[in-house]
């Protein structure tokens, strides 16, 4: 039992749907996620005039809290290729989409539907885990951004610990070396991590720039 379950989870919280799993999934996400959307969003130092780009958004709670900080001019795109969470962010980032100040694409981080050297900023969450091909995903990401940009990724390390040792994700490749030997690889700048602590809750972040 334990073994299809895993697979079912794994596989919904790679990419939601709509579905009961897809809909606890999607609960969960808003619930325990929200410290390290906004955590990302903070580090991303996003100025209101800034071409922001999420990547893997979810539920859309990390897009609207980017929204909050953008002046008239800055615009937001996100680009996640679940159905499901593209219907609960868009519901959630309504006002933004009419003004036209936000787009959600449909898409994935290895195939970027936006042209090059737009973005000041990109950020993401719990994210490249699910991602089918790093090297194509730095590639890509490293292409959409100005020079001068960065990308900040958060995550609880522990947590991805625990999820690990509980079987859930057995043949997931989370440890952040993985990501930012990609990133080294596809030139980015400063590839560093930190860790961050908010009360009791510890967490990471890791940082890369384009020159
Ligand atoms: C665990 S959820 C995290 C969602 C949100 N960032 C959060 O922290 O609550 C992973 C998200 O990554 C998206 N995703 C999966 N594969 C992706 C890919 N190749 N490129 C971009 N996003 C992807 C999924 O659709 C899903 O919305």
């Amino acid at each position: 039992m334990i073994g299809p379950f895993r697979t079912r989870l794994l596989r919904q919280l790679g990419l939601p749907s709509w579905s009961p799993l897809g809909w606890v999934v999607k609960h969960f996400l808003q619930q325990h996620n929200i410290l390290l959307e906004q955590a990302a969003v903070h580090l991303a130092v996003l100025e209101p005039d800034h071409q922001v780009l999420e990547l893997g958004f979810g539920p859309g709670l990390g897009l609207k809290d980017a929204l909050a900080k953008l002046g008239p001019h800055g615009r937001l795109y996100g680009v996640d290729p679940s159905e499901y969470m593209h219907s609960v962010a868009s519901r959630r980032l309504a006002s933004g989409i009419q003004t036209g100040q936000v787009k959600l694409l449909r898409g994935t981080a290895e195939s970027l539907p936006l042209p090059d050297g737009i973005i000041d900023r990109v950020f993401h969450c719990n994210s490249y885990y699910y991602w089918t091909d790093l090297d194509k995903a730095c590639k890509e990401i490293k292409r959409v951004m100005k020079p001068g940009a960065f990308m900040v990724t958060t995550m609880s390390l522990s947590t991805l610990q625990k999820l690990e040792e509980d079987g859930i994700f057995k043949e997931i490749k989370w440890q952040p070396h993985f990501f930012m030997d990609t990133l080294q690889r596809a030139n980015f700048t400063d590839v560093n991590m930190k860790n961050f602590q908010q009360g009791s809750i510890e967490y990471q972040a890791i940082f890369a720039a384009v020159n």
